[in-house]
């Protein structure tokens, strides 16, 4: 267990706004699961000692303290001699236990599509064509070169030229980013990231000890007079956007922006992650999406644009397969660095994903009906249900952004677990402590799962309180 004590102004900005109209030190100790299970708060976490924390918190001192007994009782903390109150591990919910009468229960908390039906087929096929893997070493660190040349065939055909060589293949996006962060970015190093974004490359930024300063996205996208005003001030070392389909808001950045923004971030040596791994996912019609890198308008700038691209969302979150696009000399520099941290990517699921490909457009094709079906009815049941909410229009990807008008985003998600579903706050998509009034609604799932997602948030928004707290203040940006 790692040992992280956490200090009671770090943990009241972890919470944000908690407080509903129950029992507060329940709400409390609710409020802390909902951190443990969303992995803010990891296990051997320590939790502040309960004066400090009541006085941060303006409760009495028996209210912290009956919170912690709650935490051990349900098993989240356990009081270990000389330490404090530590975080055991998250509760692991059982999907198939019933904790609501009607028995569901409804995961939300990941936005991530069914795996694709042609999964067995393309095992067969693995199997059946390509039997000399099993006598390779198994495992290399830049990818199989079939592989490599079908990732960037992918690019060239989209739009963007690439070769095989600028291709490095990794074990799905997230490796990706986090290669590229701690190659890039030294301790105190700035590095900019899209507020809201995708939480884990937010964590990944900081786990390098950089300064991870925020590029605001409004529930109706990119303000481009703030976006590069923002980019002027920070002068980012490593940026890391979504700009296709950004999660959470599932809108685009405009184009006319694409090409300013890579010439003022690479004007200030800075290099730039764009994260691809839903900017194939389209609503309504497949289309091609261009890829960022190919607005650059010189080519040493488009050396500093480095993509990162996946199969998880398109084709199946177990295939463990993600690559990142960059020039050649970068690539050699992020395969030395790669070694540190694993020994490569397997050969077998690159024989996969390299099958996966010849199906790629169909793939796609069936997304893009799923999707869409599953998006319509998620706004249509919003919009019946809960018609106050402002949902951000969505043109792609896995999710919307939702602007409920009020800050309870996280003690909605809490009363929606009591009810049976699971559903990370907006907190969670941004520095600590904002975002409370926002929510995260991923059409990921099916239609009957958002049928009765919606029907628990509408029964939890009408039971909570109307929020009397302060607005939260974003962080400054550096
Ligand atoms: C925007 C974004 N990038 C990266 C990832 C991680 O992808 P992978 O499963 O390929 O590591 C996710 C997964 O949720 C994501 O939403």
């Amino acid at each position: 267990m790692v040992s992280q004590r956490l200090t009671a102004r770090r943990l009241t900005n972890l919470l944000g706004n908690w407080r509903g109209h129950g029992h507060s030190y329940l709400e409390l100790a609710a409020s802390i699961e909902l951190l443990v299970r969303d992995g803010v708060l990891p296990p051997g976490a320590v939790l502040p000692a309960e004066r400090p924390l009541s006085e941060e918190l303006g409760l009495s001192r028996t209210t912290v303290s009956a919170c912690y007994q709650r935490l051990r009782e349900t098993g989240v903390a356990l009081t270990r001699q000389g330490s404090g109150t530590v975080i055991r591990a998250p509760r692991v919910v059982d999907a198939g236990t019933a904790n609501d009468e009607s028995g569901a229960v409804v995961d939300l908390t990941r936005a991530i599509p069914e795996p694709w039906s042609g999964l067995p087929m393309l095992a067969a096929r693995a199997m059946n064509e390509h039997p000399e893997t099993f006598e390779l070493a198994g495992y290399d660190t830049l990818g199989r070169a079939e592989l490599r040349e079908r990732i960037a065939a992918r690019y060239t055909q989209r739009g963007l030229a690439t070769s095989a060589e600028q291709i490095m293949v990794t074990v799905g996006a997230q490796h990706a980013i986090y290669l590229i962060a701690r190659t890039l970015l030294s301790r105190g190093d700035r590095s900019l990231i899209e507020s809201p974004s995708y939480p884990h490359a937010r964590e990944a930024l900081a786990a390098t000890g950089a300064l991870v300063a925020d590029l605001p996205v409004m529930l109706d996208g990119h303000d481009p007079e703030l976006t590069i005003d923002t980019v002027r001030r920070t002068s980012p070392t490593l940026s890391y956007l979504i700009p296709d389909h950004h999660n959470p808001t599932g809108l685009s950045m405009p184009q006319e922006l694409r090409a300013q923004i890579i010439t003022e971030l690479s004007a200030r040596g800075g290099y730039i992650i764009v994260d691809e791994t839903t900017a194939e996912l389209t609503l309504r019609e497949t289309r091609t999406v261009l890829p960022f890198a190919a607005s650059a308008a010189l080519p040493h700038e488009q050396d500093r644009v480095i993509t990162v691209g996946s199969l998880s969302k398109t084709v199946w979150g177990g295939l463990r397969v993600g690559w990142i696009r960059a020039a050649p000399d970068l690539i050699a520099q992020l395969e030395v660095s790669r070694r540190i941290g694993d020994l490569g990517t397997s050969s077998w699921e690159q024989v996969l994903a390299t099958l996966a490909f010849d199906h790629y457009d169909e793939i796609l094709l069936d997304r893009t009906k799923s999707l869409t079906a599953q998006h319509r009815a998620l706004i249509e049941q919003l919009g019946a249900q809960l018609p106050s909410w402002r949902v951000s229009q969505a043109i792609g990807g896995v999710c919307v952004w939702v602007d409920l008008g009020e800050q309870r985003s996280s003690a909605l998600s809490r009363e929606c677990s009591k009810l049976g579903l699971q559903i990370t706050p907006g907190p969670r998509f941004g520095s600590p402590g904002v975002f409370e009034r926002f929510l995260r609604i991923p059409f990921s799932a099916s239609e009957a799962d958002l049928g009765d997602a919606v029907a628990m948030l509408e029964a939890a928004w009408a039971a909570g309180p109307q929020s009397s707290a302060p607005p939260q203040l974003a962080s400054a940006v550096i």
